[in-house]
């Protein structure tokens, strides 16, 4: 497995269209003592408040919810073709039941209160800066409602600051 290198998000040079829309993430809360990892395919990278930050939306049940709200920094682990497997796992069994990396076979890297996975090609760290539920009076089209919210499970929307990118060479 090759070493990661760190390089800044300008320098990223990855179309997060196809990276999260299409290839997936794990996004990932938690330490060495407790963490948990779900799959997401929702998200986005851009600027704000002059800051390289990402976007993510977490159901309120999602297990990793507990894990995002609790912590100060979650990561986004992003993988090759090789790995579609255990992101489908990670993306519909939850850590509540299962022991994600033992039951996919992904190595688990814990360092300064945040964990990532060992096998991914590339890793961005973030700082949470902003969170708040989505709500039902801001959608302009509101048969997004109808189609996504049927059970009023609004996503929460987090806004990191990236704070580190690693990539493998
Ligand atoms: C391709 C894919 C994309 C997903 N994207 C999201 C997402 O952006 N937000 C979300 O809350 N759940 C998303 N999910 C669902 C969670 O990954 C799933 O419910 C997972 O089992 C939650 O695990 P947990 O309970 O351990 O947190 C996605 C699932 C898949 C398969």
């Amino acid at each position: 497995m090759s070493e990661f290198i760190a390089v800044t998000p300008e320098n990223l040079n990855e179309n997060t269209f196809e990276l999260i829309g299409k290839d997936w993430m794990l996004i990932t809360a938690g330490d060495e003592k407790n963490y948990n990892t779900m799959t997401a395919s929702w998200g986005g990278t851009g600027v704000l408040w002059n800051e390289p930050v990402s976007f993510i939306f977490i159901r309120p049940q999602r297990y990793t919810f507990e894990f995002t709200e609790k912590n100060g920094l979650f990561t986004l682990s992003f993988f090759d073709e090789t790995y579609r497997s255990a992101l489908r796992f990670c993306g519909s069994k939850s850590g509540r039941d299962f022991d994600k990396a033992a039951e996919t076979g992904l190595t688990p890297v814990h360092e300064d209160g945040l964990t990532y996975f060992a096998e991914a090609k590339l890793v961005v760290v973030c700082e949470k800066l902003y969170a708040q539920d989505l709500a039902a009076e801001g959608f302009i089209d509101k048969s997004i409602i109808d189609k996504n919210y049927p059970n009023n499970d609004f996503h929460r929307m987090y806004v990191g600051k990236i704070v580190k990118c690693l990539k493998k060479a």
